[in-house]
């Protein structure tokens, strides 16, 4: 039994700015794309059998170029993204072989320096049998919860809260039956097993695995690229 793996990569990067989709900017020479599939490709006890990347319509071609000497034709799908993440996840979904997979990772573009030891982790408590598994890091900002006119409704307490990564994995058949559902507003795929009743499983991740959202995020990204190479 094997892992596949999905990547959500159509994403317009608006908070990023910029002219080029978020996943084909580049630190270091190389696309976050490219980082993220390498981060994974890194983490072989997954022993990852498939990747399938959902992506901005129209760039299925010169994607499945430019990951092919990194995954292999074989292995490789590229499949055109929708206008939520979750449209992106869902049309990849129906790309992954039903045979021969025991977890699915969902694992974000953006999210391109996971270090091996998260993915594995993951993956490693899917086939323990827990069949929805997240990645997640302490808070260290106080959340509050305020209403729609900006006033403070609770404060709770931080020491319950996480922020959760990717990838996340699951037990596929519960990853088909929890986007078999369409609902609106889905930030994450684990969010869509927690409305089906089903457990979801913490495992630690890591600072290194942030989101590569905003302009600073980077330099961040730079940061950690040059320590890795030096
Ligand atoms: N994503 C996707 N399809 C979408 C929206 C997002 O595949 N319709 C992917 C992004 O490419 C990214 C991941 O989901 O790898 C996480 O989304 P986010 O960080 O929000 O990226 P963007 O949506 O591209 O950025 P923004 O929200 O700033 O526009
Ligand atoms: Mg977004």
């Amino acid at each position: 039994m094997s892992t596949a793996v999905i990547i959500p990569a159509a994403g317009l990067g608006l908070r990023l700015g910029g002219e080029t989709p978020k996943a084909f900017r580049e630190v270091g020479g190389e696309s976050l794309l490219v980082h993220a599939v390498r981060g994974l490709k890194a983490a072989t006890a997954a022993d990852l059998a498939c990747f399938v990347i959902a992506v901005p319509a129209g760039t299925e071609d010169v994607v499945f170029k430019e990951l092919e000497p990194y995954v292999g034709a074989a292995r490789l799908r590229v499949v055109a993204g929708g206008a939520e993440r979750s449209d992106s996840v869902r049309a990849a979904l129906e790309l992954v072989p039903m045979d021969g997979i025991d977890c699915i990772l969902v694992h974000d573009a953006a999210r391109s320096f996971v270090p091996p030891e998260v993915i594995e982790r993951v993956v490693a408590a899917v086939r323990s049998g827990a069949p929805a598994v997240v990645p997640v890091i302490p808070v260290t900002d106080t959340i509050k919860r305020v209403d729609p006119g900006g006033k403070v409704v609770e404060t709770p307490d931080r020491s319950v809260l996480v922020a959760v990564q990717t990838p996340q994995g699951f037990e596929p058949s519960l990853l088909r039956r929890a986007h078999a559902v369409e609902v609106v507003g889905v930030t994450d795929d684990a969010m869509l097993c927690e409305r089906l009743g089903v457990a979801v499983q913490t495992v630690e991740g890591s600072e290194e695995a942030f989101k590569v959202t905003r302009p600073r995020d980077l330099l961040l990204a730079e940061w950690i690229l040059a320590e890795r190479r030096s």
